[in-house]
Order: structure tokens, then C-alpha cells, then sequence
């Protein structure tokens, strides 16, 4: 069964709490973080984080968009991330490896992220190391943008690599995703769908995350 991750840069802030409530049948919460350098866009960091660890015992998926995230995960590790998830693209080749491993031994799962124009094949040589690789169907920076069919060829990719392989990663789609968008992706072989304004948007989170499955 598909995971859903519901996206907190779409909920209303000045009730955090009762928004992570009536989200929690999803299980998994995806937390965007944006730098206004790596992204054109800049919403929140850990400290947010570390007080939603404190009201939710929920999957905390961290899908850091920021130059130089090796700066900044010792932050996140403190704040209870479960999985950190850094963008290919904002980090040296020959440091890939180091960064996966550094996030590996504090006991977190960790992830890579490509953006819609960066190919599958540049992330080959990790993924035997990954717990999730994200595949984003949007520019990073903004919810509420369309989808990008471009995912569903690498989500195809990535599933076929990793039977062929067996290897162990989820993949994960992120932007865009809607009732139609969702089935697209479940049937490429996506494992989560991320989703902030379909949800946040609705009069029924419950019930929105449900039609999403
Ligand atoms: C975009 C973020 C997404 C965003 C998705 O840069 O990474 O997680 O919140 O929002 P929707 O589901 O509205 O496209
Ligand atoms: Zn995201």
C-alpha cells in the first residue's frame, strides 16, 4: 500500500497542532525546507521541527532544499528527523557519499532528491545506499504547482532498478499530486506520494488522503 506524506508547507501555522491531528491517519509528514538560495522560496527550519517532534510520534520525512545541506544536518538530526532527504544537485559529486554515510551512522534514514530536469542515471552509483530517492514533479520552491509527467518515466526507472537490483529504497514523488496524479504514480511504481495542497486545501484531510491511496 502506497504511503501518503502530507506536505506541512500548506497547513494553516497559527494551528499547527490541530493540523497534524487531523492528518495523522497518513503517518508520514513531509517537511520542506527551503533557503532562499538553493530555492527561490524560503519556509521554515528546525526549530519548527523539533516542537512538531514534540506533539506527533509520526514518520518525520525532511526534504531539505538548501545549498550546502551538510551544514545543516546535525541541526535536523537534534530536531528528530526519521529520514533526511538532501537535493543532488546542491551538493559536490565526491561529497555525495560522505553526506550518505554521515546521515547513515547517527541511526537516520536518508534519502536523495532530483529535480525534474536532473536524469536517474547521475544518482546510479548511490542507490544501493538509499532508504528513498525523491523524484520531484515540480520545480522545488512552491506548493501548488502541476505536475510534470517527466516523474513518471523516472519513477518507472527507479522501480525497475530496484527489482533488477533488489535494492531497498522507497521512491517518493513530490509536486503536483492530485486524485489523477496520485493513480499515475501508484501505477509507475511510486512507494510515497507527497501532497500539501490537494490535503490542506480540502474541507476533509482524512478523507483527501484516502482518495490518494
Ligand atoms: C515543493 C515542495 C512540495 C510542496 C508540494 O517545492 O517540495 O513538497 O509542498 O506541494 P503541492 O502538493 O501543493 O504541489
Ligand atoms: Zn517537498
Amino acid at each position: 500500500m502506497v504511503k501518503i506524506a502530507p506536505s506541512l508547507l500548506s497547513a494553516d501555522f497559527t494551528c499547527l497542532k490541530d493540523e497534524i491531528n487531523k492528518i495523522e491517519t497518513a503517518q508520514w509528514i513531509h517537511y520542506d525546507v527551503m533557503d532562499g538560495h538553493f530555492v527561490p522560496n524560503i519556509s521554515f527550519g528546525h526549530s519548527i521541527l523539533n516542537d512538531v517532534s514534540k506533539i506527533t510520534d509520526m514518520y518525520l520525512d525532511v526534504h531539505l532544499m538548501i545549498s550546502e545541506p551538510a551544514k545543516y544536518i546535525d541541526n535536523f538530526i537534534a530536531s528528530k528527523a526519521s529520514l533526511i532527504v538532501f537535493h543532488y544537485e546542491a551538493v559536490v559529486k565526491e561529497e555525495v557519499d560522505n553526506l550518505i554515510d554521515y546521515i547513515k551512522n547517527q541511526h537516520v534514514d536518508v534519502g536523495i532528491s532530483i529535480k525534474p530536469n536532473t536524469p536517474v542515471e547521475e544518482i546510479l552509483p548511490f542507490l544501493s545506499k538509499l532508504d528513498l530517492v525523491l523524484v520531484m514533479s515540480v520545480e522545488p520552491g512552491f506548493g501548488g504547482q502541476e505536475f510534470n509527467p517527466i516523474a513518471l518515466d523516472k519513477i518507472s526507472t527507479l522501480a525497475k532498478l530496484k527489482k533488477d537490483h533488489q535494492y531497498h529504497y522507497l521512491i517518493e514523488v513530490d509536486g503536483g499530486i492530485n486524485e489523477i496524479t496520485a493513480k499515475q504514480c501508484r501505477q509507475a511504481g511510486a512507494d510515497v506520494l507527497v501532497a500539501g495542497s490537494y490535503i490542506f486545501n480540502s474541507d476533509d484531510y482524512a478523507k483527501a488522503i484516502e482518495s490518494l491511496k
